[in-house]
């Protein structure tokens, strides 16, 4: 079989998003847009060339280095953008993808270069039957063979009528497209040299064009404005969460949980409303992710619950470790397995063992905390002197009674217990109890006295 060169054009301005970035570069749940095609293009073809416009280093970069990028210096039209490649595929069938499609699946695309391949035409073009057509370049045929493509803005009232748009996406065989290529005018309405006419061109010198038509006209959508992006991002959102549910999820209320591309959920797992997962983010199975929670990139073990509006940022969590209601875990934190994170409670860069509880109110930044550890309520480490950071060490079995403050650096020793209401400032030696704080005074009938002083003083 012959060589299969994809070319993928994202050298469009995207002045409809009216953005300082390359539309292309809009993330669409999780992923940049452009991702979307490239990952198809590599799953089909045998070489992937990418068009891009001046100054898209973000682009390139973004594409690897096993893409082939060249540049459009000018844009001038998406034919001019083709022409680009050329250098990069003189021969074989070329398949032309749009980088702002997201939804087009592999299959499809696969069945039009199937049909393309068999049927040896010159060009085959991707169609769609769509009930609104706007904006789209309209396929016009002529006793069902393709003849030509206008756009929308070119069109006739009566060409408007028709229903059948260009996806954007086609197969051509390169010892056609490219003198067809050559002899397309910018003679339009938006002064370009329109890939579309490429269609014409080929027709009239008696090429075969074949058209292959989606199954699904909903994977035509193109990302042209910010309503469009919405509007692609709800499908494929839902998309995402039908994989995850045929993959053994239960999310209870799809219409509003949102799971990135990004993001894998074991079986078993229970997602409930209003839960957002991003990055790259893994979750095992037999898991809880109770309502509210907003997980990114964090890795989490199996059965591990997290109760309401938990707030988790690039950290990992161990297998049956719980989490929330109300908890927040800033980057690089690490709840081990059984662990209890409770409400209210804030970690920061640190480690909590196997088994330890930090059940209530507590801010845990730059610690390390052993197995089997209690730290009591309104614990707080203190791990900002104003200058820099100091870290705390908390060994096994320690027990820090409530409202305590640790004033880092410091070690408290293993087994060793802190009384409650103390401020630790000193290392405390494995098995020792350390109170920090004021001795109580008790004074036995001040109240009494004090009362009578009153007393007398109002007189
Ligand atoms: C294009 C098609 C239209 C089709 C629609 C489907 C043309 C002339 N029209 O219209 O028939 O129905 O897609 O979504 O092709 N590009 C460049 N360089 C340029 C211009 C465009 O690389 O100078 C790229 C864009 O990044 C994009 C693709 O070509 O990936 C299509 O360009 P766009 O401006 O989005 O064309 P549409 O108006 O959507
Ligand atoms: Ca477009």
């Amino acid at each position: 079989m012959d060589k299969l060169t994809a070319v993928v054009l994202a050298a469009g301005e995207g002045k409809r998003m009216r953005s300082r970035q390359p539309k292309v570069l809009h993330p669409l749940c999780g992923r940049p847009l452009i991702a979307y095609p490239l990952r198809a293009a590599r799953t089909l073809a045998d070489r992937v060339v990418l068009v891009v416009g001046p100054n898209a280093d973000a682009v390139v970069e973004l594409a690897g280095p096993d893409v082939r990028s060249v540049v459009q210096r000018e844009r001038l039209g998406s034919g001019h953008a083709v022409l680009q490649a050329r250098p990069e595929c003189v021969e074989g069938t070329i398949l032309v993808l749009p980088g702002d499609m997201p939804l087009l699946s592999v299959e499809t695309i696969e069945r039009l270069v199937a049909h393309h391949r068999k049927s040896r035409a010159a060009a085959t073009v991707l169609t769609a039957v769509v009930p609104e057509p706007q904006g789209y370049g309209r396929v016009l045929r002529q006793g069902g063979r393709v003849k030509r493509i206008v756009e929308h803005r070119d069109a006739t009232d009566a060409e408007k009528k028709t229903a059948e748009i260009n996806t954007s996406v086609y197969c051509f065989a390169a010892g056609r497209l490219w003198p067809a290529l050559g002899k397309i005018r910018p003679d339009n309405d938006q002064g370009e040299y329109y890939l579309t006419d490429v269609i014409g061109v080929l027709s009239r010198a008696g090429a075969r064009v074949d058209a292959v038509v989606t199954l699904d006209p909903g994977e035509a959508v193109g990302v042209n404005d910010r309503k469009q992006l919405a509007a692609v991002a709800a499908v494929q959102r839902r998309r995402i969460l039908d994989r995850l549910m045929d993959e053994g999820v239960t999310i209870l209320d799809p219409a509003s949980t949102y799971i990135e591309d990004t993001v894998t959920v074991g079986p078993d797992t229970t997602i409930h409303p209003q839960v957002v997962i991003e990055g790259q983010s893994v979750i095992g199975g037999e898991c809880v992710v109770g309502v509210g929670c907003h997980l990114s990139s964090c890795r989490v073990g199996d059965r591990v619950t997290l109760l309401p509006y938990c707030v988790l940022r690039e950290s990992v969590i161990e297998d049956a470790a719980t989490l929330g209601p109300f908890c927040h875990l800033r980057p690089l934190s690490h709840v081990g397995s059984r662990a209890k994170v409770g409400n209210f409670v804030e970690l920061k860069k640190s480690r909590i063992g196997r088994g330890s509880k930090v059940p209530h109110l507590s801010y845990v930044g730059d610690a390390t905390v052993g197995e089997d550890v209690n730290v009591g309520a309104g614990t707080i480490t203190c791990n900002y002197d104003g200058v820099a950071k100091h870290e705390t060490k908390i060994e096994d079995r320690a027990f820090i009674g409530t409202n305590t403050s640790l004033v880092a650096p410091l070690t408290v020793g293993e087994g060793a217990y802190i009384g409650a209401g103390s401020t630790i400032t000193k290392d405390v030696p494995p098995g020792a109890l350390a109170v920090g704080r004021a001795p109580q005074v008790v004074k036995e009938g001040w109240a009494a006295r004090k009362t009578k002083k009153r007393e007398e003083h109002r007189g």
